[in-house]
């Protein structure tokens, strides 16, 4: 890309310290914005009053803007939680919050942890004698754990976590790789620590960085690198539902759905989509980051022979079902972006959050619920009723209408869904541009 001569690297030396006035007058002058896009983010600027975005993020020029809401009706561990969720699609809070309401009507939930700890790995690659180094690290264990804690972890210990092990693993080479694998066996250490409230990342990290040295020095081995691994499966949450005086056949229904899921990964991909509709969403408005927790929880799925499901739905009785959420959630409830964003800190104070663990705990409890409310949809009405008909809202605006328009349009389009069970973007642009006819050919007092 090429503006009057610079060339496209020249342009953006220097970009990351420019004011954001002088970020969009270079991204104008590239013809990356026009003005009217800039006038548009910059309606965004002035949600907080001291700039976060600049504080967050690099090169920032302002918000993106999601809805937040409210799931209801939820009771988890005995305990009513108004659940804030940060989200796109139209329809989850919805589902949620009907299916909560079910659920409290003929049963319960229940939250645990498996687990408390997260996992630090360190690689020694070209290892000359693999056997004598693990063993070096099996007979220094405690004093490396120790000395982690007593130098970088002392905070955690104060509060009752820290290091607690080092386990050593071997990784093989794998033929199977595309284009073979050259290298031989790795040695890889997991650092086993507990973060307490905290989602542990930095930490874990800081550790494994200290622990280079004091390894080179016992083993003369250099670590080839450090970081934390984001299948937390040494710290899992569960979720519980037990339901009774439920409908025979809906049981049979959800359970062959959920047999479906756990056969196929085709179809487990879809019905862990539905899990994180609900957990996605408290993952960002309490500031944790989403992509950790959708990379342990796919890794976790993906941890067997195949991808599998990460709930499962059980008939009990003749007339009771029990499902189960079992995968890690690694979030936190201080440090990074949940003790800055303003919007962070309501939402767990709104849920009555201090630890990371019931945040965890949560998440889990409306991911399965979540996934309750799909599979029911899904084995009775069909998941085009509940969704679509809250999904033409959305294509009414996609398609132009004006705020007038919109009741008009709106009405048709139910009316095309009940008699079709259809309805798309092209509908609704068809109906709009049907509506406008008939108003441009109708006389002015018939309109007003
Ligand atoms: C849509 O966002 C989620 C579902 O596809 C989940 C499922 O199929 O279980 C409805």
């Amino acid at each position: 890309m090429e503006v009057e001569g610079i060339d496209y690297e020249e342009y953006f030396k220097g970009f990351s310290k420019l004011t954001r006035k002088e970020r969009f007058t270079r991204l104008i002058m590239m013809g990356v914005l026009k003005k009217e896009d800039v006038a548009a983010i910059q309606k965004t600027n002035c949600i907080f009053e001291n700039d976060l975005a600049e504080k967050f993020i690099e090169n920032s020029l302002g918000y993106f803007m999601l809805p937040i809401g409210v799931a209801t009706n939820f009771n988890i561990n005995g305990k009513d939680v108004v659940i804030p969720m940060a989200v796109e699609e139209t329809s989850i809070i919805a589902a949620a919050s009907k299916t909560a309401r079910w659920v409290r009507k003929h049963g319960s939930i229940k939250t645990e942890m498996v687990g408390n700890e997260i996992i630090g790995q360190m690689q020694f690659s070209d290892i000359k004698n693999e056997e004598t180094f693990i063993d070096l690290i099996e007979k220094n264990k405690l004093s490396l754990i120790e000395k982690a804690n007593k130098k970088v972890a002392f905070g955690l210990v104060n509060r009752g976590g820290g290091v607690r092990d080092i386990q050593c693993r071997k990784i093989v080479p794998d033929s199977t790789l595309e284009g073979g694998d050259p290298h031989s066996s790795f040695v890889v250490l997991h650092v086993l620590m507990n973060a307490c409230d905290a989602m542990g990342a930095n930490i874990v990290n800081q550790v494994c960085e200290f622990l280079k040295t004091p390894i080179f020095e016992l083993t003369n081995q250099e670590a080839s690198m450090c970081i934390l691994s984001n299948l937390t499966d040494t710290r899992l949450t569960k979720a519980t539902i037990e339901l009774d005086g439920l409908d025979e056949e809906l049981v049979e229904k959800i359970e062959k759905a959920s047999y479906f899921a756990e056969r196929d990964p085709y179809r487990a991909a879809t019905h862990n989509k539905g899990v994180m509709n609900g957990v996605d969403p408290i993952i960002i408005a309490t500031g944790n980051d989403w992509r950790a927790v959708e990379a342990a929880v796919h890794a976790y799925a993906a941890q067997s022979d195949q991808y599998r499901v990460v709930t499962r739905w059980r008939k009990v009785g003749k007339n009771g079902l029990r499902g189960e959420f079992l995968a890690p959630i690694p979030v936190g409830t201080v440090g990074g972006v949940t003790n800055l964003h303003p919007y962070a800190q309501t939402a767990l104070r709104m849920m009555g959050i201090k630890k990371a663990d019931e945040l965890s705990q949560i998440c889990a409890a409306v991911g399965l619920v979540q996934n309750l409310g799909a599979l029911k949809a899904l084995t009775t009405v069909g998941i085009i009723e509940g969704h679509m008909k809250l999904h033409i809202k959305n294509l009414t605006l996609s398609a132009g209408a004006s705020e007038e328009e919109v009741p008009a349009v709106q009405k048709k389009l139910e009316e095309i869904l009940r008699l079709t069970k259809r309805i798309s973007l092209s509908n609704a642009k068809d109906v709009l541009s049907e509506i406008r006819g008939s108003n441009r050919v109708r006389p002015i007092e018939n309109r007003i």
